[in-house]
């Protein structure tokens, strides 16, 4: 006999926190031979020489910072007498070379207590390199700092190390100047986004650690799948799932059915799915489309895609600016019916205008919360 019904003390999630964007899950499904690339990179200090650089880049919610953080897990326990060293650092948490010296300071274990000048806080870091037989930095979001300096100081101080920038960016490192870039040298990994099949195996695995069995209907769970895949994100499925569990929950409910997840999904657009502007080359160049042709019906700018080398399907094309819609960039307005369906108008809100859409929604914690 089944329950239908949860009593006041029962849940249907069996750990929440599986469901937190820091959650980092033991195993990546999908992600395994990047994991190993970084994991690779890193060996070299394990035998007293430099380990190798890495430029890590692709679209937003694929797994890049879940990945690194994994391999820096894994790290941790690896039993060797090498002491091997790590900084994780969100560069948009710290951005700049004294903010981010300061918190590699304290991740190493030092923490300052008063201001010093910035070269006084690299020495002080500088003094710490013999402390370690090597040290692996992994800089996220590197796209936000505002200098450089800090690479070029780890370059030179740190003989022993592998750093890890991590990027949405294709074409980061323009502003780079050459006294790091020849120092950098690093290899590209580009995270490419995952299939229909690959968003529904993960999220099918993500629910096995936040959800008791049975509790979800299959159709329901298909249909979520199906909508983080259009989004290419899994920050949205997983979002979502929270959703619809915390939904059916309210209502008492034992098993999340199609109503929850539809309910979740129409609530989805409340959801900043990541305040930063960052974008792959292609989706810049779909929005640069949008703001020429502002005001016009999806098939013009469609047509205009075509005409200067767009090669994605219609289909791929509005799921671009759905996601740009997503992170309030554009705006897709329902227009009259034409011979073929309902038209759609694609409006460009300014960068500007965005930001501010999304400061009003959002504070600067938590990055990685919707
Ligand atoms: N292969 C995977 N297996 C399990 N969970 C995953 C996988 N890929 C991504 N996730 C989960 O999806 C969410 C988004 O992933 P993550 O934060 O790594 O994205 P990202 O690529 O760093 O995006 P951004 O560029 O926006 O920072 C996280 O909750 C992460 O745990
Ligand atoms: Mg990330």
């Amino acid at each position: 006999m089944s329950f239908d019904f949860l009593g006041s003390e029962q849940t249907i999630f069996s750990n929440p926190n599986a469901l937190d964007p820091d959650f980092i899950p033991k195993l990546l499904p999908h992600r395994e031979e990047q994991q190993n690339y970084v994991a690779s990179a890193i060996k070299p200090l394990f035998h007293e020489r430099n380990g190798k650089n890495v430029l890590v880049w692709g679209a937003p919610g694929i797994g890049k910072t879940a990945a690194s953080k994994r391999v820096l897990k894994d790290l941790d326990e690896v039993d060797s007498d090498k002491k091997i060293n790590q900084v994780f650092i969100n560069c948009w948490k710290f951005n700049t070379t004294y903010k981010i010296l300061c918190e590699v300071s304290r991740q190493f274990g030092y923490p300052f207590t008063q201001t010093m000048r910035t070269n006084e806080v690299m020495e002080k870091v500088a003094e710490k390199v013999e402390k370690f037989d090597g040290v692996v930095f992994v800089f996220d979001e590197i796209d936000k700092a505002e200098d450089y300096n800090f690479l070029y100081f780890i370059l030179e101080e740190f003989p022993r190390r592998t750093i890890i920038l991590i990027t949405n960016e294709k074409d980061w490192g323009v502003d780079v100047d050459d006294r790091i870039r020849s120092r950098l040298i690093p290899e590209t990994l580009e995270f490419k986004p995952y299939t229909p099949r690959e968003v529904f195996n993960i999220l099918a695995e993500r629910k096995k650690y936040a959800f008791y069995e049975n509790t979800w209907d299959s159709k329901a769970f298909a249909e979520l799948a199906e909508k983080a895949a259009e989004y290419e994100d899994i920050r949205v499925g997983i979002k979502l799932m929270k959703v619809a569990g915390e939904i059916a929950e309210n209502e008492s409910t034992a098993k999340v059915v199609v109503a929850h997840v539809s309910e979740a999904i129409a609530r989805i657009d409340e959801f900043k799915i990541k305040s930063s502007a960052d974008l792959t080359d292609e989706d810049k160049f779909i929005l640069s489309l949008c703001e020429k042709h502002n005001g016009q019906r999806f098939g013009v700018v469609y047509g205009a895609y075509e005409n200067t080398g767009g090669v994605k399907s219609k289909k791929t094309f509005r799921r671009k600016l759905e996601r740009l819609q997503l992170r309030k960039l554009i705006t897709l307005e329902t227009g009259g019916i034409g011979l073929t369906g309902r038209s759609t108008i694609i409006h460009h809100i300014g960068l500007k205008k965005r930001n501010n859409i999304i400061k009003e929604k959002t504070e600067h914690k938590a990055l990685d919360e919707f």
